[in-house]
């Protein structure tokens, strides 16, 4: 059976200062309203946040679908690294799911949960604090059955009798549990809360010095990072989130925010990770793209401002010595691959040694459809960017095979007429249609053009669209939230013209729909049973 990460690796025994990240971006991230992600859009998150060195992945919620099982199951088999973890209620088809799901995987971990706090028990669980407890126990050993390293959270506990939160926590220690994460589930707590929460845990469970204590914060209140970060001082060592701070409501705390504090400060904190930081804005950047989400421009670490100076002041102090205004260096978080790598006469070699560069092994018939992609895009924008690039690269590692894609478009617009469009589909059978519509403006034009051809009636809930790089002949990303049969997908698109990446984006998530790759909870109708989501 594989080991567990062992919480006390330092030769002198004692607690050390390395603080694990455990990546929930695929499972309380992708629970984020309006997110969905097919298994090869999954797959590619978490082979990258393996290059990012996160210590654990969990990759999903195994029982809550089959496409999140089978996501599960993809990363568990091919994501080398990390330790790959699934998602469990105390049930026990649960934990059987989540370990048919992660048992390939060389270093497995089943993460079970049932909530401490009075509020879960008395009204959503509806049952007894002595059930919670038996529950929690069998819980953890059958978990134990399968497999050395089992992670256990008494979800609400920063709400819960701290009493009873110890005693279920002691009796999951006793079976076995080798990780106890202690969540703020609704982003309630306070920094000094936390911790004195964690204090009175150590105090009535002297034995969590013999596992991995971990926070899990919301950010209800702003105060995720923070929170989490009182949780290290007290004595935690692992830590839950989610890169761009994706999750349920106001989500997770941010993996970047949290790995650059420890980083930055590590000096004054005595703690540090063993991520590779140069990969964090690459990490963003991909998540973004394929959720949808997208990163507010002046989000700490990760946001398109956060290393630019506006004031005169400033950008003369910056001039002068880059430290009188800035703490960290932007290349630390990988922010310098703007680089020109590519024009319209690079080969099918040079794209693909590109490719390399930004670490996407890309070959065979990937690398001809990359081809010809960057051929047209080559064609059109003067210089193609490492940042072009992996626009491109992530808009055409999706699986298409099962996908309506754009052949044609054509789109009549003036200010004296109204907007029309002609466009030309293929069909996942192969077999091209054909439709023409109009609309308020050119894109709703060519999405009604869209419609007439698939014979599919979608319809266009979010639109956002913005731009790779700074350039004017910049690549416009578009994303979108289409609604079919009240199920709503997410789709995005990438080109030179916007409006043919509003198709290609509308067709993503018509096919997305049509293939029940649909966001687990959207801001129309939610489509999940309530009790498996677990934020
Ligand atoms: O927020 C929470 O309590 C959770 C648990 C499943 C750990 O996400
Ligand atoms: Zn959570």
């Amino acid at each position: 059976m594989a080991q567990p990460i062992d919480p006390h690796s330092s030769t002198n025994g004692k607690q050390t200062d390395r603080v694990y990240i455990f990546d929930t971006t695929l499972r309380d991230g992708e629970q984020s309203p309006g997110i969905s992600l097919n298994v090869g859009e999954k797959l590619e998150i978490a082979h990258q946040l393996a290059r990012l060195g996160v210590d654990v992945i969990e990759a999903g919620f195994p029982i809550t679908s089959p496409g999140d099982f089978e996501a599960v199951e993809a990363i568990a088999k091919q994501v080398e690294g990390p330790v790959i973890c699934g998602l469990a209620r105390t049930a026990s088809q649960d934990i059987d799911a989540a370990w048919n799901a992660i048992k390939h995987s060389e270093r497995p971990r089943i993460h079970t949960f049932i909530s401490t706090s009075d509020i879960h028990i008395e009204h959503q669980l509806q049952t007894t604090r002595e059930d919670v407890k038996g529950q929690a126990k069998a819980a953890v050993a059958h978990a134990k059955d399968y497999c050395d390293d089992v992670e256990f959270s008494p979800m609400d506990a920063t709400r819960a009798d701290v009493e009873f939160t110890a005693e279920v926590c002691k009796v999951a220690v006793e079976e076995g549990a080798t990780t106890i994460n202690i969540p703020d589930t609704v982003g309630y707590t306070m920094p000094h809360e936390y911790v004195e929460l964690f204090a009175e845990l150590y105090r009535l469970v002297p034995e969590l010095k013999d596992v991995v204590v971990s926070v899990h914060c919301h950010d209800d209140l702003g105060l995720a990072v923070a929170n989490s970060f009182a949780g290290l001082t007290a004595g935690a060592r692992q830590v839950e989130c989610a890169v761009n701070g994706i999750g349920e409501r106001a989500g997770n705390a941010s993996l970047e925010e949290i790995v650059m504090l420890l980083r930055t400060r590590r000096t004054s904190v005595g703690l540090d990770t063993n991520l590779n930081t140069h990969e964090i804005a690459r990490t963003s950047r991909l998540v973004s793209r394929l959720t949808g989400y997208a990163v507010q421009p002046n989000k700490a670490i990760v946001g398109r401002n956060a290393f630019a100076h506006e004031s005169g002041i400033h950008q003369d102090g910056v001039l002068k010595e880059r430290t009188t205004y800035e703490i960290m260096d932007a290349r630390t978080v990988g922010l310098e691959t703007n680089s020109i790598v590519l024009g319209k006469h690079s080969g099918r070699h040079a794209l693909r040694q590109a490719l390399e560069d930004l670490g996407y092994k890309v070959s065979g018939q990937a690398l001809n459809t990359a081809f010809k992609r960057f051929k047209e895009i080559a064609d059109r924008k003067k210089h193609v960017t490492a940042m072009d690039l992996e626009a491109l690269v992530t808009d055409e590692i999706r699986d298409q095979s099962e996908a309506y894609n754009l052949a044609s478009f054509e789109v009549h617009d003036s200010s004296s007429q109204e907007p029309s469009a002609r466009v030309s589909v293929t069909t996942p059978d192969g077999e091209t249609v054909a439709g023409e519509g109009t609309g308020d403006g050119a894109v709703d034009a060519l999405l009604q053009a869209i419609n007439a051809a698939t014979g599919i009636p979608a319809v266009l809930k979010e639109y956002h669209v913005d731009a790779v790089t700074q350039d004017t002949d910049a690549l416009g990303e578009v994303s979108v939230l289409v609604e079919l049969d009240g199920k709503l997908a997410s789709g995005q698109g990438v080109s030179t013209d916007t409006l043919e990446a509003s198709a290609r984006a509308y067709l993503r998530g018509v096919s997305n729909a049509l293939t029940g790759v649909t966001t687990a909870a959207g801001p129309l109708t939610v489509t999940e049973p309530a009790e498996t989501n677990a934020d």
